[in-house]
């Protein structure tokens, strides 16, 4: 690996945010707000407390995971999508980085769901061992559609827009997608990529993880996520730097592998394919010029997904 992951290739200064959302509700709602927008101008990744997801819901999910990757591997892959990838989307089911598409971890498996709108839902490839599995992981992307709601409220806020700006642009048919990444341990001395470096495409990624190696960049450096207890890491994605026309980030970050076996359990929400998105009128005006170019989801992901080694260079139109 190179020299970039000596020290695990982490700067020791920086922290990542950590926000409280205890009274985020009420009485700290406008501090919260402010928190927020400082976070996603300076790293578009905070880590968030007191969020109302139940630290028993978040363990039951990291065990029935641990349960469902300790299965044969001929068992996983019944769980896998029999459409295999095409080249302009993510595989869905389980599956390996033998998909090729972004995001495929260099060592390790995957199962990945859409989970919203439910008409997506494709319950074959949700696992039925261990038999609370599906129960498990529909009450976990349930409580995340709320807490969603919530975060998008308070992020429209800290952008100056009334409160459900960002959820009426998303709409009722926004696309809630669920992730276990399982990494294998390293067996190198030095730290050796897990999941290499990119940016997500869609809105707003909430990610637990089991043991430390989400790594984000920041001024140039790559800085640790160290798992917070009853915690989740919030990042922003691409269709949120182009809304806010780059005000806020949707950081490059990367996983590396652990000494130990690492599960992380993320949960995206995206735009629906149809949607057009392109920077907000208002933050146009107020930070000048229009830089991103208006696209629909679907030809967004398209574009990521068809030009090798394409990471967040977010077509500029000017
Ligand atoms: C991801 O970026 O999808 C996962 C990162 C991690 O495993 O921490
Ligand atoms: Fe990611």
């Amino acid at each position: 690996m190179g020299s970039d992951l000596k020290h695990n290739g982490s700067s020791r200064e920086l922290e990542v945010p950590v926000i409280d959302l205890q009274g985020s509700r009420g009485e700290r709602r406008s501090v919260v707000v402010q928190q927020i927008r400082s976070a996603c101008v300076e790293w578009g990744l905070f880590q968030v407390i007191n969020h109302d997801i139940s630290p028993a819901l978040m363990k039951k999910m990291f065990q029935v995971a641990k349960e469902f990757f300790d299965l044969p591997t001929e068992e996983k892959w019944k769980y896998s999508s029999s459409e295999r990838t095409t080249t302009v989307d993510l595989f869905h089911g389980y599956g390996t980085k033998e998909f090729g598409t972004k995001g495929a971890l260099d060592q390790g498996d995957q199962l990945r769901h859409r989970t919203l709108p439910l008409s997506a839902r494709a319950y074959e490839q949700w696992p039925s061992h261990p038999p609370s599995f599906r129960e498990i992981e529909e009450e976990f992307t349930q409580e995340h559609h709320k807490l969603k709601e919530h975060l998008f409220e308070l992020i429209s806020e800290s952008l100056n827009l009334r409160s459900s700006f960002l959820n009426d642009f998303f709409g009722k048919d926004y696309a809630q997608t669920f992730l276990i990444n399982h990494y294998l341990a390293s067996v190198e001395q030095t730290p050796s990529m897990g999941l290499q470096n990119h940016s997500d495409i869609c809105a707003l990624t909430v990610l637990m993880q089991s043991v430390s190696g989400l790594q984000v960049m920041k001024d140039g450096e790559w800085v640790s996520v160290e798992p917070i207890q009853d915690a989740f890491a919030v990042n922003l994605g691409d269709q949120f730097e182009i809304l806010t026309n780059g005000l806020y980030k949707s950081p490059l970050h990367r996983a590396l592998l652990n000494s130990s076996e690492r599960f992380s359990v993320g949960v995206f929400s995206c735009p629906p394919d149809d949607k057009v998105v392109t920077p907000i009128p208002e933050l146009v005006a107020e930070f000048p010029p229009l830089r991103y170019k208006a696209s629909t989801y679907a030809q967004y992901r398209a574009e990521v997904m068809t030009v090798p080694d394409m990471v967040k260079t977010l077509t500029p139109d000017l």
